[in-house]
């Protein structure tokens, strides 16, 4: 195939996107959506977040050190849309409906329309030129009842139905192409 450069300042990297909840000053919660989010694994379970310039999400996880990811799926999109889109230095977020309970290994708001949901404590926080990495530890993970008796070693994700970012959109997953190691299936 042959292949052309573009500028790094087009980072296209498709990936879910998660709400984060923190508790404001005054003891309301609030929330915005991050996709700056992936996974880490060192003895424990971590959560890697990128928050960049100035917002309401930041100052209070630099304040408490904690904050919740609540996963979007399609039907909290448009929810988090309104978060995302919402400046929560700018006035309470309350134009929308919605319900929360306080986390139980955590004090961080959690979504109740969200079926997958983490608690998560700092552990290690990086200034960067501007923007802020945040290393946090899963404390808990809230899910859907209806998710108990999933497979963890097998989760459906077109049972989930993750949504996915892709500058400027969301779109959907499409059909499992297939389980890992089965590469000789496909390629032989
Ligand atoms: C789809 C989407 C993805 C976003 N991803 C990020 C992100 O990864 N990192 C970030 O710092 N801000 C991100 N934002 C911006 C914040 O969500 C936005 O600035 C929000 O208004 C901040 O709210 P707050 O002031 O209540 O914290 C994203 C916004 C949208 C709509």
């Amino acid at each position: 195939m042959n292949k052309v450069s573009i500028l790094p300042d087009w980072v296209f990297s498709p990936q879910p996107m998660y709400i984060i909840g923190t508790k404001n000053e005054d003891g309301t919660p609030n929330f915005c959506i991050i996709t700056w989010l992936g996974f880490s694994f060192d003895k424990l379970p971590h959560l890697m977040m990128t928050v960049g310039g100035t917002k309401l999400t930041k100052t209070n996880i630099l304040r408490n050190n904690k904050f919740s990811a609540n996963m979007i799926t399609e039907d909290t999109l448009w929810l988090a849309d309104y978060f995302g889109n919402k400046s929560g230095e700018k006035g309470a977020k309350t134009e929308v409906a919605y319900t929360y309970q306080w986390g139980k290994f955590v004090d961080v708001p959690i979504i109740d329309e969200c079926h997958w949901s983490y608690e998560c404590e700092v552990t290690k926080t990086m200034e960067l030129d501007g923007a802020h990495l945040f290393l946090a530890r899963i404390k808990n993970i809230w899910i859907d009842e209806n998710y108990k008796n999933m497979d963890m070693k097998n989760i459906d994700l077109t049972k989930i139905k993750p949504a996915i970012y892709a500058p400027y959109g969301y779109f959907s997953i499409g059909e499992k192409l297939g389980a890992m190691g089965e590469w000789k299936k496909h390629m032989l």
